[in-house]
């Protein structure tokens, strides 16, 4: 009998979700069908004041703008569109979408934050960084775009290591509650000429975020008890990173992260085989490195661990 597969590529925060879950989803979905026309081009005011207090509790920033976006990838590639550079410098993975954002603007990606810089160029900075979760405290340039998705007490323990000298901010409700299907990211900035411009850009890309996920997201947000959420997350995704540490052994001890939501290892061929035969679904980020997703619900993450183990056992 052939295992059903269990796909631990795609970096959903299914762990996010289970705490959600239950009978509270529809209770945030009170809202009148009238409130769904077009949103404002930067999104709802009240879910851009909410973000605005959610970045203050989550990192204490404080930021004077918030424009609201298709999720942070819309965000990334809104800034990326406005500011036009020629080269954009990254860590050497980073977010899978990235290359296809990038050359999709017909841009160069540099992913190397350690050479130096050509003229004409963008720091793209996720910190806490997908797939390792190393975090940079300063970006090269004064217009450099810090990926915050995973500068949360969720995915990290050091709040003060980030890009200090950051000029865009760009968090994800994906990636800070698990709700990734609602599409819903932002950029958060200080000067008011640049909220002017990219005002005009986020409408070009998409003409606006969902109208039903601000307003459920609203709700979400006015309900939520976001510290006692936190704590919770952070907890479920230490149970699944403990349990990734029992598959340590198999990848010659090379270590769990202990900051973001992946294990990020060196694979030969005997293991691409035997994750294939364990029917484990990976992302392979080059011909001898994968990351695999801790983000999964805790049973699912417990049993595709004890299946690798049983596998190997039996090898
Ligand atoms: C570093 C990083 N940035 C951005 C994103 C995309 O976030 P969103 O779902 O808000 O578009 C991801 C998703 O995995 C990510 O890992």
């Amino acid at each position: 009998m052939s295992l059903e597969q269990i796909n631990l590529g795609w970096g959903n925060p299914y762990f996010l979700l289970q705490i959600l879950n239950g009978s509270i989803l529809p209770k945030f979905m009170n809202f009148e069908a009238s409130e769904l026309s077009y949103p404002p081009k930067d999104g709802l005011e009240e879910l851009r004041n909410l973000t605005k207090q959610v970045i203050k509790e989550t990192t204490g920033l404080d930021y004077d703008h918030i424009i609201i976006t298709n999720g942070a990838t819309s965000a990334i590639n809104t800034i990326l569109r406005y500011e036009k550079p020629k080269y954009v410098y990254t860590h050497e993975y980073g977010y899978p979408l990235y290359d296809k954002i990038i050359k999709g603007n017909k841009m160069v990606r540099v992913n190397d934050l350690t050479r130096p810089r050509q003229q004409d160029c963008i720091d793209l900075i996720d910190s806490p960084s997908n797939p390792t979760g190393k975090q940079v405290l300063f970006a090269h340039g004064n217009n450099s775009i810090w990926d915050a998705v995973y500068h949360s007490s969720i995915y990290t323990y050091n709040l003060n290591l980030f890009p200090k000298n950051h000029k865009y901010y760009v968090g994800s409700y994906s990636k800070l509650l698990g709700l990734a299907g609602c599409r819903v990211g932002f950029i958060a900035i200080n000067d008011p000429f640049l909220r002017d411009e990219l005002y005009f850009e986020n409408w070009k890309d998409l003409a606006g975020v969902s109208a039903l996920s601000q307003k459920f997201l609203i709700n979400v947000l006015k309900e939520i008890d976001l510290p006692m959420f936190l704590k919770s997350g952070e907890k479920s995704l230490n149970y699944n990173r403990e349990e990734f540490q029992k598959i340590e052994h198999l990848f010659g001890n090379q270590l769990v992260n202990e900051i973001g939501m992946f294990y990020c290892a060196k694979c030969d061929d005997r293991l691409f085989k035997f994750l294939d035969k364990c029917n484990i679904q990976y992302v392979k980020l080059d011909s001898e490195t994968i990351r695999l997703s801790m983000g999964h619900e805790n049973e699912i993450t417990k049993s595709a661990i004890s299946r690798i183990n049983q596998m190997d056992k039996i090898k």
